[in-house]
């Protein structure tokens, strides 16, 4: 056993209506490129995803397939949502399903522990309700649609009324508590404009949530009243604790995870469920008197036509469809490199392919294709020990040094956009030096100061590509591995070290030098998608 807290992040769970699209994908990208990077620093990581599969709106999907919900979701899941973590090759270490006994019993026995100490009491519930939110909704919150009718700002769909009697937890018990909380750690919620969201709302007071539903029965049945079933959001909420064992007795394998993982570092979220985690979530905590998460992140939206693309408005895009094209690194470093993270960005198959061609294909693949082509022609593909270095090569390590000081802080601090920039502007740096340098006319004599000359910049440049196949690999682990292979890191005997990247000269001069299958092979435009 370790007595290192892991790093823990987790996405949220994804509710099973339908099928993933690449909003989903973009979020748990996201934790996978956090989460690598973590990895490959040596520390210990625990990334969790999954799906949420209770309530009203999976409900109803199933029904109008003419489906038992447990069916629907488990077919989902199995189709849909386990498959598309290999089609954007996340990592993630284990994934939950709100419908697994793990959750289920977990929830209720710290539901029951909430009622006897007297946080949870019985009430009368009435007001909006969005189904696509699946949240209980504040007139304020409403925006207007036609005649009368009142519509979810995020779903532009009519909310509903509901009256029932349900159990309430005492949520506005602590809006003091979570306002000092927040006063006291501002990093907690990110970025800024997030925590100056949850500020304001917290600082308009909160009210008391309901915490069941009554005129439905897929949910997980609260434990002391069989005709209820828990709310879905404070079951799935949970569902980050109950992966790691919740509650279990102390000495338990459920008790050791947990000591090992909670609290956790980071939530990762989209900004249209901030308020649940931010505000619902750490209440819950308290009230159980848990140690609260470090961080909620909340992205922006990937906009289509400038609306969140959405499952329930059928503007998804699926990662497949992407992947097909410009496979599953280029897919990653897309969204993590166009799109300020935290920020709206919208999507398009342009830009998309414009920065695949000019940023991978011409810019790091024909690097990349250059010099491995140029080491196997003049040194029998076997990497040469370099003469002395030149002012032009100290540019570069100098430049190394900056790069991965820069890409450590910005990664780390979710500016992915920030880190990626600064290994691509090596990557041009490094180009510039070829270009500059001229390795094909030193190529052309055979005198011995030009071969050692030439040995120099070939060397150069392939210990530019070790650093950047590992500055890049939490980014494209695929295309990333296979670089460091190729230009014989393996075989020099190094491991892909964040910390180490930037010592210069760690490959062993003679070792095997292979030109790469097309990293990044040309793509025409896609016609119409
Ligand atoms: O809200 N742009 O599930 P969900 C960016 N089950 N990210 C997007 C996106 C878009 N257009 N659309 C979706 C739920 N996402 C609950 C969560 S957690 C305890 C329960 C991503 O299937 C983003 O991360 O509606 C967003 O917050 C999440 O998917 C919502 O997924
Ligand atoms: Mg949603």
């Amino acid at each position: 056993m370790t007595s290192n807290k892991a790093f823990y992040l987790t996405t949220p769970i994804y509710y099973v209506n339908d099928a993933p699209h690449i909003g989903h994908g973009y979020t748990t990208v996201a934790g996978d490129v956090m989460t690598r990077w973590h990895r490959m620093a040596g520390e210990d990581v625990w990334f969790l995803t999954g799906t949420d599969e209770h309530g009203q709106k999976v409900l109803r999907t199933a029904e109008a397939n003419g489906v038992a919900p447990q069916a629907w979701a488990d077919k989902l899941v199995a189709d849909a949502w386990l498959p598309v973590l290999d089609v954007i090759d996340a990592a993630n270490d284990d994934f939950i399903r709100t419908t697994q006994e793990r959750h289920t019993k977990r929830v209720q026995r710290f539901l029951s522990q909430l009622k006897d100490a007297g946080h949870i009491y019985e009430g009368a519930y009435e007001g909006p309700y969005c189904v696509g939110c699946e949240e209980f909704k504040l007139p304020g919150d409403l925006i207007d649609g036609d005649g009368d009718e009142k519509l979810c700002p995020i779903h532009s769909k009519p909310v509903e009324l509901v009256s029932e009697s349900n159990y309430f937890f005492k949520l506005s018990a602590y809006t003091d508590a979570l306002i000092k909380h927040y006063e006291a750690n501002p990093q907690a919620i990110r970025p800024e404009s997030a925590y100056n969201e949850v500020m304001s709302f917290l600082r308009s007071g909160l009210q008391d949530l309901s915490i069941s539903r009554s005129t439905f029965d897929w949910g997980i049945e609260v434990p002391w009243d069989p005709s209820q079933v828990v709310y879905v959001w404070f079951d799935a909420l949970l569902n980050y604790a109950t992966a790691v064992g919740l509650g279990d007795e102390p000495g338990s394998e459920g008790a050791k995870k947990f000591a090992e993982t909670w609290p956790a570092d980071v939530h990762l979220v989209g900004k249209d469920i901030l308020r649940f985690h931010a505000v619902i979530w750490p209440a819950m905590l308290m009230a159980a008197d848990l140690p609260l998460p470090k961080c909620v992140f909340a992205h922006g939206w990937l906009l289509v036509g400038g609306e969140k693309m959405s499952k329930s408005k059928l503007t998804g895009i699926s990662p497949q469809s992407i992947v097909d094209l410009i496979g599953s690194d280029a897919f990653r470093y897309y969204f993590m490199r166009a799109i300020i993270f935290g920020q709206d960005g919208s999507f398009s198959w342009e830009d998309l392919v414009a920065r695949y061609t000019s940023e991978l294909a011409n810019g790091l693949g024909n690097l990349a294709s250059r010099v491995q082509a140029m080491v196997v022609k003049n040194f029998d593909g076997l990497l040469p020990a370099p003469g002395e270095l030149t002012a032009a090569e100290k540019v570069l390590t100098d430049l190394l040094v900056k790069t991965a000081a820069q890409a450590d802080v910005s990664i780390r601090a979710f500016d992915f956009q920030t880190g990626i920039v600064a290994v691509k502007e090596f990557v041009d740096a490094v180009n510039l030096y070829v270009t500059e340098q001229e390795p094909w006319t030193l190529a052309k004599k055979d005198d011995a100061e030009s071969r050692l000359r030439l040995a120099t910049i070939l060397y150069t440049v392939c210990e530019s590509l070790r650093a950047i196949s590992t500055l890049y690999a939490p980014i494209m682990p695929k295309s990333m591995s296979a670089l460091w292979s190729d230009i014989g890191a393996a075989e020099s005997g190094l491991g892909q070290s964040i910390a180490e990247v930037a010592t210069w000269g760690q490959l062993k001069p003679g070792v095997k030098i292979t030109k790469s299958e097309s990293m990044f092979p040309r793509i025409e435009e896609p016609e119409q998608i």
